[in-house]
């Protein structure tokens, strides 16, 4: 819809009729900028006594946001304004942190400070390092990331009031500037070497790729072509609006905690496979189809409703035409594997024969099921030799600065509340309590419970 259109619209409203009472009820429209318009619903509950029902809230807008706009239909995801290919293309991760926190691409001078800012705080407190510690060495470092987040609580101090603006800009600064110190900490852990510190002079993800791979014995050069294919990874995963793990920073912060306390909530809901998990389910599939002679028995088993197997990476809430996200991979993927020199990756010839066959599926086509950004990408962290229980790490790493942005955005929203769904109850009425030896004699317990 264009713009002339939506002002069009401006007083529109909706009447819900309730026609056994002989009652309505006017809901007001509201227009965005692009995108649908959204029913006031705020007041109707305390109008008509009703709540709405939306399950996974398909069709709720759950705040106004100024940061990330997406189209399913068509494709488009935009940061403020700006398409995500042409800040592939152009831009840099560091400048899409301040594009997404601040609203606005930097000018050079606000760029150095920013990066400059940034790279000031990429240390931790030496303590956390103790941390690690109390983890088995085989923790799958989502688990660790969730852990040592969270604890960057009980460091900063200085930086936990969410009243005082300035800092909740150095707890900005602070999580993205510390994610991929703690990442490559938890990465480094699990194989038994020394921890790398962050090297101020280099880019972030070449620093990244420096804390992760280089050891003390020995001169570490990080490849550019590496460094800027995870780059645009890190920008690919910025920010996606209202999605889970969003929502999540959204709702706790919402009580007012601290926004590391937030972060570390936003992390343990990307982990699950639906969502930031996916990336490294997506090589574990491959994998295990192994070859392309058994890629329609898995597209099978996937179109089978008693069978709980989904190709991953395939399918988005919102996307219902191929991801932006997905194709600026693909090619990435292409870029990655030739400065390696990997003439033919047996994963990523799967993929794309797996590709070709969904995206003419009968199945696939009718309920709108494309490749999402999590089928390449782990192709191209696979042959950067990044472990595959890893990648969900480095989508959060990129992501903390869509949390954070999302975070702060909240905060400062004069409508703000705390968040509280209400439900449609569907148990039992009242009941009086019975005594033990009163109540039926069946047993819900099962073998398998005890350990
Ligand atoms: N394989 C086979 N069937 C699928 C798939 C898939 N990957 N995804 C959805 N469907 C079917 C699903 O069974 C359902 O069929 P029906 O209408 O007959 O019941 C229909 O498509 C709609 O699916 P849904 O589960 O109602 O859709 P949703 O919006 O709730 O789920 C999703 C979205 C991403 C969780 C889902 O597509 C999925 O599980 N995909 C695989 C996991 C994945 O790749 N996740 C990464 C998402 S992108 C990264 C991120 O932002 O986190």
């Amino acid at each position: 819809m264009n713009q002339k259109k939506k002002s069009e619209n401006k007083s529109k409203t909706y009447t819900l009729f309730d026609n056994e009472n002989g009652l309505s009820y006017e809901l007001p429209l509201i227009n965005g900028t692009v995108g649908p318009d959204v029913l006031d619903i705020s007041n109707l509950y305390k109008d008509s006594g009703l709540f709405t029902y939306d399950p996974g809230f398909t069709s709720t807008a759950s705040c106004n946001s100024k940061i990330t706009y997406i189209d399913g239909e068509k494709g488009i995801l935009r940061h403020r304004g700006y398409d995500i290919k042409e800040l592939c293309e152009n831009s840099n991760f560091m400048e899409v942190c301040y594009l997404l926190l601040h609203g606005d691409l930097p000018s050079s001078e606000d760029y150095k400070k920013f990066t400059n800012l940034i790279s000031k705080h990429t240390m931790i407190n030496e303590q956390l390092r103790n941390l690690y510690g109390g983890f088995r060495r085989n923790a799958h470092p989502m688990a660790i990331m969730v852990g040592v987040v969270g604890a960057l609580s009980a460091f900063y101090h200085d930086s936990t009031d969410i009243n005082d603006p300035n800092q909740r800009m150095i707890a900005s600064h602070r999580l993205i500037a510390k994610m991929p110190t703690i990442g490559a900490m938890a990465y480094k852990y699990s194989i038994g070497q020394p921890y790398i510190y962050p090297k101020n002079d280099l880019s972030y993800s070449e620093n990244f790729l420096h804390m992760m791979f280089a050891v003390p014995s020995e001169k570490f050069i990080v490849n550019k072509t590496l460094s800027n294919a995870l780059d645009k990874f890190f920008i690919l995963h910025a920010d996606h609006e209202q999605n889970a793990s969003t929502s999540t920073v959204r709702l706790a912060g919402s009580s007012n905690a601290n926004p590391f306390a937030c972060i570390a909530a936003g992390i343990a809901s990307l982990w699950g496979p639906a969502h930031g998990g996916a990336n490294e389910a997506v090589i574990n599939m491959l994998t295990e189809i192994n070859s392309k002679d058994r890629i329609s028995e898995y597209i099978l088993k996937s179109k089978d409703k008693d069978d709980p197997f989904r190709l991953m990476g395939f399918g988005h809430r919102v996307y219902k035409n191929y991801d932006p996200r997905a194709s600026v991979m693909k090619n990435t993927a292409h870029e990655v594997l030739n400065e390696l020199g990997i003439k033919n990756d047996p994963l990523l010839d799967i993929a794309l024969e797996l590709e070709k066959i969904a995206l003419n599926d009968e199945y696939f086509i009718e309920k709108k099921l494309y490749p999402n950004v999590d089928f390449y990408s782990g192709i191209i962290l696979k042959a950067i030799n990044f472990p595959t229980n890893m990648f969900t790490v480095l989508f959060a790493i990129g992501r903390t600065s869509g949390w954070i942005s999302q975070w702060k955005e909240m905060i400062e929203d004069p409508v703000q509340k705390i968040g509280r769904p209400r439900q449609l109850y569907i148990g039992n009425e009242y009941r009086k309590y019975k005594p033990q030896e009163k109540r039926e004699k069946i047993s819900i317990f099962k073998k398998l419970w005890f350990k």
